[in-house]
């Protein structure tokens, strides 16, 4: 069938061809990929889930409207923000090819909205496909653009959002060069060392 007769076809070929625009080189990529990691994780990922994997990072494709990192001082109230502003932008391109199913554009809009916290099961394997995803394909672009310390951060936020199961994954994805080996070893130690702190207190505080 051609993406002309088939809305949901419609919706993926609009989110590609958006995305294709990005000026972050990883972008097309990274949302591909986090697909190609949603379904390894639940072969029967349905169409709520695909659409949110292939188009969670949207907003960043469009350079005048993107959610601008240097406008917030705290990264996680950056992070929902752009998370709230590609949900909105999902919504717009599932209404303008067609999809009536408020079920679907629902389950779309709230996946993508928690794609960098999780919160539940469907939400949980987003986090985990994208943050794999970011350790598969983004890591070497994001480093040339950022320094070791910047990526290193980013390394250990986003280890520290995955499963356990997803942590394994990732730990076990092959590195491009040395460097980003050894930053990978150091962003998994230093998550063990926060996670440990991170127990202790709460253990201390009940
Ligand atoms: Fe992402």
């Amino acid at each position: 069938m051609t993406s002309d007769g088939d809305p949901l076809e419609r919706v993926r070929a609009r989110i590609r061809e958006v995305i294709s625009g990005s000026s972050v080189p990883e972008d097309p990529g990274h949302s591909i990929n986090t697909l190609k990691w949603l379904l390894k994780f639940d072969p029967r990922a349905d169409e709520a889930l695909q659409i949110a994997a292939l188009g969670h990072d949207i907003d960043r494709a469009v350079e005048e409207n993107k959610v601008a990192r240097a406008n917030f001082s705290d990264y996680d109230d950056f992070k929902a923000a752009h998370a709230r502003h590609s949900a909105e932008m999902l919504a717009v391109i599932l209404e303008e090819c067609g999809i009536d199913d408020r079920t679907l554009v629902d389950e779309v809009f709230r996946l993508v909205l928690l794609h960098e916290v999780g919160g539940d099961a469907r939400s949980d394997l987003l986090v985990d496909a994208d943050s794999v995803s970011y350790f598969d394909v983004n890591l070497p672009l994001y480093r040339e653009r950022n320094s070791r310390e910047e990526t290193l951060r980013r390394c250990i936020w986003g280890y520290r959002r995955l499963s356990r199961r997803a942590r394994i994954v990732a730990a076990e994805i092959p590195s491009h060069n040395d460097e980003l080996a050894q930053l990978m070893e150091e962003a998994i130690a230093r998550a063990g060392e926060l996670d440990e702190l991170q127990s202790g207190s709460a253990a201390a505080r009940s």
